[in-house]
């Protein structure tokens, strides 16, 4: 581990995590109905007995790419919390990795059910797809390189700089709303993201707590900096689905809420950050 991050190591649950960590499942042709012929959703699912499930694998520790037993796997604290819920609906987990700019395209298309990915169930979202009730609520951070720490501790200290921000998430939005002043740079992925700010290509990065955590903790030139950011009940992380879908959301509420009450979620999110740090330093 390069950096520890502040989190427990919990080891509970790892092998049990590793087993399950990919979530591949043999592929079906069951396809997934577009939302405007949604009809009983779930009643479909438990019929083809699999979910597809749009992610977008560039976002530890909720979903991100590991080495597993020598084996290129998606890992990640919304795949084992999607994982658990597939076991409580009785159904295989199909994750369908994708850039997360085409993530909601995708299920608003019908080539997925749901899309579980960090996203945040904001207003502007939820006029076109319906959400689950909140897994995480997230915070927004300003990373940048280590060497800039000191130069970089209030929002004025970034006009006229390029700040980063991933392409289609909200943090195009942050940057725009919080620092107007700066000159925005969206990239598809997270991980490039963080290549950039490392060869001082972009001069900072908007990323959520979690998130932030994670990166930091694997590569060593990049700190969280002091810079301030609002955060708002928009961000939480929840489930899309299309609209529509009452049985499912209903279905997909209940499993999630046994999550959350038994802390699973919380030890997800740690468990996935440790993993993360470990693969970053093998
Ligand atoms: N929470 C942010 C959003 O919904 C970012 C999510 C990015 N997720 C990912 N897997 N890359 O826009």
């Amino acid at each position: 581990m390069k950096k520890i991050v502040g989190l427990t190591t919990l080891v509970v649950g790892l092998l049990a995590f590793t087993a399950c960590g990919g979530g591949n499942t043999a592929s079906s042709d069951s396809g997934s109905a577009p939302a405007s012929e949604a009809g009983n959703q779930l009643e479909e699912i438990q019929e083809a007995g699999v979910i597809k499930v749009a992610t977008s694998a560039d976002f530890a520790p909720f979903e991100f790419h590991a080495m597993i037993d020598g084996k290129d796997t998606i890992v990640g604290a919304d795949i084992d919390m999607m994982n658990a819920i597939g076991e409580e609906l009785g159904v295989e987990v199909e994750f369908v990795d994708m850039e997360f700019n085409a993530i909601l395209a995708a299920l608003d298309q019908g080539q997925v059910d749901i899309a579980v990915s960090g996203i945040s169930a904001t207003e502007e979202r939820k006029q076109s797809f319906d959400f689950t009730q909140n897994y995480f609520l997230p915070e927004q951070k300003v990373v940048v390189h280590i060497d800039n720490l000191e130069a970089y501790q209030e929002i004025a200290d970034l006009e006229g700089k390029k700040v980063g921000a991933q392409k289609g998430s909200i943090q195009e939005m942050i940057v725009a709303d919080q620092l107007p002043d700066s000159q925005i740079v969206s990239i598809p992925k997270v991980p490039n993201l963080v290549v950039e700010l490392k060869q001082g290509s972009i001069d900072a990065l908007v990323l959520e707590s979690a998130v932030a955590d994670s990166y930091v903790g694997q590569n060593d030139d990049v700190a969280i900096a002091e810079v301030l950011l609002e955060t708002s009940e928009d961000e939480a992380y929840a489930i899309a689905l299309p609209k529509g879908s009452v049985e499912l959301e209903e279905a997909l509420n209940n499993a999630l809420q046994q999550l959350i009450d038994s802390g699973q979620i919380e030890e997800f999110v740690q468990e996935n950050t440790d993993l993360a740090n470990e693969n970053a330093s093998n």
